[in-house]
């Protein structure tokens, strides 16, 4: 996702934390609280994942669209993925005896991958880097279907990540919550995998570079905006039950 996607899902971690996880999200950032520490930062990894080297793999799983599904030996090889860097992250962040940045690096790389695993995109691939080599014209300019579900599919839900996360929020009954806040890195980026699989990909026949040049349907990005929007609800409901779990207080000994 862009920087709207991933402060959105941030915003709407936020607004689900614990009192003790968002006192540990502060103190961690040296934030004045946990939204404003978190939506700063929300896409930090994309910043440095130039410079950074060795980080760009963390960021998706290549899921083959020919295949049933996340198959970690197949997809995620000397575990450099978004599926087990998702765990490494929790185990820094959890960590106690880790020096301050250290934990807040994690965390920063953390909050922004349980965005990323949301998007379909980044769970699939049809030997095309997850659509990246689908090239499209969208709204008159070049793109490709990566870039349109990385920013055009919000665009078209809106522009404020704080308006977008009320949006949503406003939508979702407190039971729905609670059953999206739920599951395991494989698990999210199955069900990525599969969005992508049986209702994206399916709309843009044809294997790796297409040949010929696609004009993306000015409707497309309004066409997905249910899936869209779950996915960022998920991502951001999911992130708080992480985050929830990681700064729980240990249960006392009795
Ligand atoms: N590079 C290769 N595959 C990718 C994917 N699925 N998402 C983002 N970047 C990629
Ligand atoms: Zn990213
Ligand atoms: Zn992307």
């Amino acid at each position: 996702w862009d920087q709207t996607g991933h402060q959105t899902i941030a915003t709407i971690a936020a607004s689900h934390l614990s009192p003790a996880a968002q006192t540990a999200v502060a103190d961690l950032f040296d934030a004045k609280d946990a939204t404003s520490g978190m939506t700063d930062i929300a896409d930090w990894a994309d910043r440095v994942r130039r410079s950074r080297d060795g980080t760009s793999h963390w960021h998706y799983v290549d899921i083959p669209v020919t295949s049933d599904g996340y198959d970690p030996a197949r997809d995620c090889p000397d575990d450099d993925c978004i599926v087990a860097q998702i765990g490494k992250e929790i185990a820094i962040v959890k960590d106690k005896s880790l020096l301050k940045p250290v934990r807040a690096e994690a965390l920063k790389f953390l909050i922004h991958f349980v965005g990323d695993i949301h998007q379909p995109m980044h769970c699939a691939d049809n030997q095309d880097k997850g659509g990246n080599r689908i090239t499209l014209m969208a709204a008159g300019k070049k793109s490709n279907l990566h870039a349109v579900w990385d920013n055009a599919v919000i665009r078209a839900i809106g522009s404020e990540p704080a308006d977008i996360a009320a949006t949503l929020s406003a939508k979702i009954p407190p039971d729905v919550a609670a059953q999206w806040s739920t599951g395991t890195p494989d698990l999210w980026a199955n069900e990525s995998f599969q969005i992508a699989k049986t209702k994206i990909y399916p709309q843009f026949p044809g294997t790796g570079t297409t040949l010929a040049p696609i004009v993306l349907p000015e409707s497309y990005p309004s066409s997905v905006g249910t899936i869209t929007a779950t996915q960022l609800a998920k991502g951001g409901l999911r992130l708080a039950a992480v985050l929830n779990a990681a700064f729980a207080e240990p249960a006392p000994i009795t």
